[in-house]
């Protein structure tokens, strides 16, 4: 079920260092969000705010709120755990667990959550979730090979089944296709778009025809220099974004002048 996610007066804070200062935007449902903007800006820290995995990090702490539906992740009797199981993650390297099976990869996030499942229930979510992410028809007769057998793109399409194999709400995916050759990126975008009827999704990416291409609002972050906090500083639907922005920060960087 897509979920709306609405941010309000977030800090990001490493220990002292605010990382990124006092955004407010809301995502929505069944839609693509893209975040861009130059390196080191917190797109990543940003993102990471979203299924509590900030806070992982020694001196990762935030001020403001996340809704999701209403809901604020950060309120006192939410647990992390939950919320992880809800917002799911893609990360930019493709990660499966190298001496698991396909199979067992898919399972993996599901298993975490669900003590036991019946054999039969797991080959149809095995199916199902791997369907989902375009990958069945290459990997049917190899369920039980390493996930580590896989091309990159491939792989990264794993880690989606794995990911939206516990029925999250919303993905979060960052820079999922940086490891990736154009036509498994093209792979990879395709499904997203595939995807967005049935997620909220959120996708940090350096590619700006990528953004273009799959997402239907884009956020533009910037950051003013070293040690300075990173900062929203337009969003809008994304081809009015790439036609006519606002701010002439945005300009310079989608037309590659500055980042
Ligand atoms: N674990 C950490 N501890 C302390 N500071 C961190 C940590 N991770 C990131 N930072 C700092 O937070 C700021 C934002 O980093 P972040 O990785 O979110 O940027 P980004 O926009 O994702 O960059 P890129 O496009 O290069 O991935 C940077 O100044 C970075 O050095
Ligand atoms: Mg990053």
């Amino acid at each position: 079920m897509s979920k709306r996610i609405d941010i309000n007066n977030l800090n990001v804070y490493y220990s002292q260092f605010l990382a990124v200062e006092d955004v407010s935007l809301s995502i929505e449902p069944k839609a693509v969000t893209a975040f861009i903007g130059p390196s080191g800006c917190g797109k990543s820290t940003f993102l990471r705010t979203l299924n509590r995995m900030h806070e992982v990090i020694p001196g990762g702490r935030v001020e403001g709120e996340v809704l999701i539906d209403g809901v604020d992740l950060y309120g006192k009797d939410v647990d992390p755990v939950t919320v992880r199981r809800h917002v799911g993650m893609v990360f930019q390297r493709p990660n499966p667990f190298p001496t698991m099976s396909i199979a067992e990869n898919v399972l993996a996030g599901y298993r975490l959550n669900n003590k036991r499942v019946s054999n039969s229930d797991a080959e149809d979510l095995v199916e199902s979730s791997l369907r989902g992410a375009n990958l069945w028809d290459e990997v049917k007769d190899r369920l039980n090979k390493p996930g580590s057998s896989l091309s990159g793109g491939q792989q990264q399409r794993l880690c989606i089944a794995r990911a939206i194999a516990i029925k999250p709400d919303v993905l979060l995916m960052d820079e999922p296709c940086s490891a990736l050759d154009p036509i498994s990126t093209l792979a990879i975008e395709d499904l997203i778009t595939d995807l967005k009827d049935q997620y909220t999704i959120v996708i940090v990416t350096h590619n700006m025809q990528q953004a273009a291409r799959v997402s239907d609002t884009t956020a533009f972050f910037n950051i003013a220099g070293t040690g300075k906090p990173g900062k929203l500083i337009e969003m809008n639907d994304t081809t009015t974004m790439f036609s006519t922005p606002s701010e002439k920060a945005t300009e310079d960087y989608i037309s590659g002048r500055f980042g």
